[in-house]
């Protein structure tokens, strides 16, 4: 009989990665999302995979690869996948410096442009929103800068995200404090509710964000997008290797209307992606212009 004590370490062994099943896998995760995977990166798969092979009750990589593209589950498991490759790290005013060049410049600027011509309406794009922060926060400028003039203007943020975990969650807007840390305290007591240190965005703060699930990756999703003034896709291109982020970044310019902002992530650069847009400096930020 064997003892007992095999039995325990064979229990606690971690699920190895092969190379050919990581390079399988990372060429899927890639064909599904356009996120890419570097090689130094296979133990994340590994790592933050095991624990989901094991609940599936499958005995290797191989095998979960073959429940990707046949289970009858095999959608909710992709998104899953998606959510253990990326992050979804955000919060609300995230890089103050940038969206105060997004409050002092570029709204007026655009706000300026559009009165110019008939109607009143304003069309903003977050793409890759995560639990919806970012949106939110342009609601909350938008409606600063506005102030009384809010109502007699149409104004619409676009909000989409690969992960429908983090739209649920956006869609209700319930937040906790550490979220909120960069807001200025007087925004968040204009456009939150505070109840037992739970934040929730008030009705017209939210009534301006829509949400969706869209894929970056998937080029007929991304055409049907409304073409807007402003795109927002900050911290999001990061995961994509060079020919995706030209794709979406081409993408983007092609959704932005003549004289359009793109603002993308502070670690983030169209250095080497794109020509097509003019960079404009502005002290703590750079922000990408489509030219009329
Ligand atoms: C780090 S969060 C950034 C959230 C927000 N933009 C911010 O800067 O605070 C990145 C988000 O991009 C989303 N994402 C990654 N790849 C995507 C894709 N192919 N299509 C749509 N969203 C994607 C992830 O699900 C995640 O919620």
């Amino acid at each position: 009989m064997a003892p007992l004590f095999s039995k325990t370490i064979s229990m606690k062994k971690e699920l190895k990665i092969s190379d050919s099943e990581f390079t399988q896998l990372r060429d899927y995760i890639y064909d599904q999302s356009g996120i890419y995977i570097a090689d130094n990166r296979k133990y994340l798969l590994e790592n933050r995979l095991s624990n989901r092979l094991k609940h599936l009750n499958l005995k290797s990589f191989s095998e979960y690869y073959y429940y990707l593209q046949y289970d009858p589950n095999r959608k909710d498991e992709i998104n899953r996948l998606f959510e253990v490759v990326t992050t979804n790290e955000t919060s609300f005013f995230r890089n103050p410096p940038q969206l105060k060049v997004f409050q002092e410049n570029v709204l007026p600027e655009v706000l300026d442009h559009i009165r110019k011509s008939p109607g009143k309406r304003l069309r903003v794009w977050s793409a890759g929103c995560s639990t919806g922060e970012e949106p939110y926060t342009v609601s909350i400028i938008c409606s600063e800068v506005l102030r009384t003039e809010l109502h007699s203007w149409d104004v619409k943020i676009t909000a989409n995200d690969l992960s429908e975990r983090v739209l649920v969650s956006a869609r209700r807007g319930l937040y906790n404090e550490y979220t909120l840390r960069t807001t200025p305290k007087p925004l968040v007591d204009r456009y939150f509710e505070n109840s037992d240190g739970q934040f929730k965005i008030k009705p017209e703060a939210k009534k301006l964000v829509s949400f969706g699930q869209i894929n970056l990756n998937d080029r007929m999703q991304v055409k049907r997008v409304e073409r807007s003034q402003i795109i927002f896709c900050r911290n999001v291109i990061i995961y994509f290797d060079d020919e995706m982020k030209q794709r979406v970044i081409n993408a983007f310019y092609d959704n932005l209307l003549p004289g359009g902002f793109l603002l993308i992530g502070h670690s983030e650069s169209l250095h080497n992606i794109s020509r097509a847009f003019k960079p404009v400096h502005f002290p703590g930020a750079i922000v990408y212009r489509k030219e009329e």
